[in-house]
């Protein structure tokens, strides 16, 4: 591919990446604004200043377009998230979406997405493959929330309630063949709506993809959302489905899925083809392993207006879910 060719061109200039660490090492509410090292990398790649696309008639509310549904409590036995849940409209004007653009503010873009008559198609190493409209999904496996802690891998943090069902279920459903050792995730991708100027989609590996061992998609923190703060999805945050895994970098959790493969090796996804240095496969939530641009110690927990206020808070082992994932990886 021809990142691998080119792969000083992901780098990023020394001066940006000197502000991170400098940055997290305050502890105390701090004011300014500091775009993700993600962001960075492309930003210096693409030259994407902006975001654009077919915003649709959403005006300045990002919330359009959703609509209440009902979920029932969770039956697990959740660690408290130890902070407020963000606030709707935050979580919905914050967002990494990179079909859409390379900056936080992605949401207007991410309105051009279809999400009418989604399917999800799940197939691969299984006896009972199936493509599924988001109603089956809905009626087979139910709705329930979840309020989880969520970590980006550029050290912000939010607190989210979704709703959806645990991946297990859907698991079961398809009855994966015992060659199945990994699930591939595809999301929604055209060219001619997900990308946005700047972007140059024959060099960058789309459609994004994520993968799980199996085992840790029978975990069950391991949760598919199709709904967050009691409504659907809002596009930005990955309608009408997406991946969840409150233990893991955001990253892992790949939005607006089409496709699920269950397969016999490793596949390849997303950021770990794209910088594999920097993004691990597994991408579990570690305090003591660092980026190798910033540190993952402490985290900036989204807390107010236009992100511009940050509590800095230490990050944890797994994100706070040791108790139901570390035996994964023993
Ligand atoms: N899924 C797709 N398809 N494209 C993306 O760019 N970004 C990932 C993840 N899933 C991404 C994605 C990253 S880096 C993060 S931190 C989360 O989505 C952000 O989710 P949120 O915007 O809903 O908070």
């Amino acid at each position: 591919m021809p990142f691998f060719r080119q792969p000083k061109i992901w780098d990023i200039p020394d001066a940006r990446i000197t502000a991170e660490p400098i940055f997290l090492n305050r502890r105390r509410f701090l004011k300014g604004s500091i775009a993700g090292g993600m962001g960075l990398a492309l930003l210096s790649l693409s030259g994407c200043k902006g975001t654009s696309g077919n915003a649709g008639d959403v005006g300045n509310n990002p919330l359009a377009g959703t609509r209440p549904i009902s979920a029932k409590p969770t039956a697990i036995d959740l660690p408290d998230p130890g902070r407020p849940i963000t606030p709707r409209d935050l979580a919905a004007r914050y967002n990494n979406f990179y079909e859409f653009g390379g900056n936080k503010g992605i949401w207007r873009a991410a309105q051009s997405l279809p999400t009418e008559n989604w399917k999800v198609r799940v197939h691969g190493l299984v006896n009972r493959p199936k493509t599924y409209d988001l109603d089956d999904l809905t009626k087979t496996f139910g709705l329930e929330e979840r309020t989880y802690r969520f970590r980006c891998v550029e050290a912000w943090a939010m607190t989210v309630p979704w709703a959806g069902f645990p991946m297990r279920k859907l698991l079961e459903a398809v009855e994966p063949t015992s060659a199945a050792k990994f699930v591939k995730f595809t999301s929604f991708y055209d060219e001619r709506i997900t990308t946005g100027p700047g972007w140059r989609p024959g060099s960058l590996p789309w459609p994004y993809r994520e993968g799980l061992r199996i085992e840790e998609m029978a975990n069950e923190l391991a949760f598919f959302a199709t709904g967050a703060y009691g409504h659907t999805l809002p596009k930005q945050h990955g309608a009408p489905i997406r991946m969840v895994l409150p233990w893991k970098y955001g990253f892992k959790g790949a939005k607006s899925i089409v496709d699920i493969e269950f397969v016999a090796e490793q596949p390849a996804t997303y950021w770990n083809t794209l910088v594999p240095n920097e993004y691990g496969f597994e991408a579990n939530v570690n305090p003591t392993v660092p980026h190798p641009r910033w540190s993952q110690a402490e985290e900036r927990i989204i807390a107010s207006g236009n992100s511009l206020s940050w509590d800095v808070e230490p990050t944890l082992p797994y994100n706070g879910y040791g108790e139901f994932v570390a035996d994964l990886y023993a």
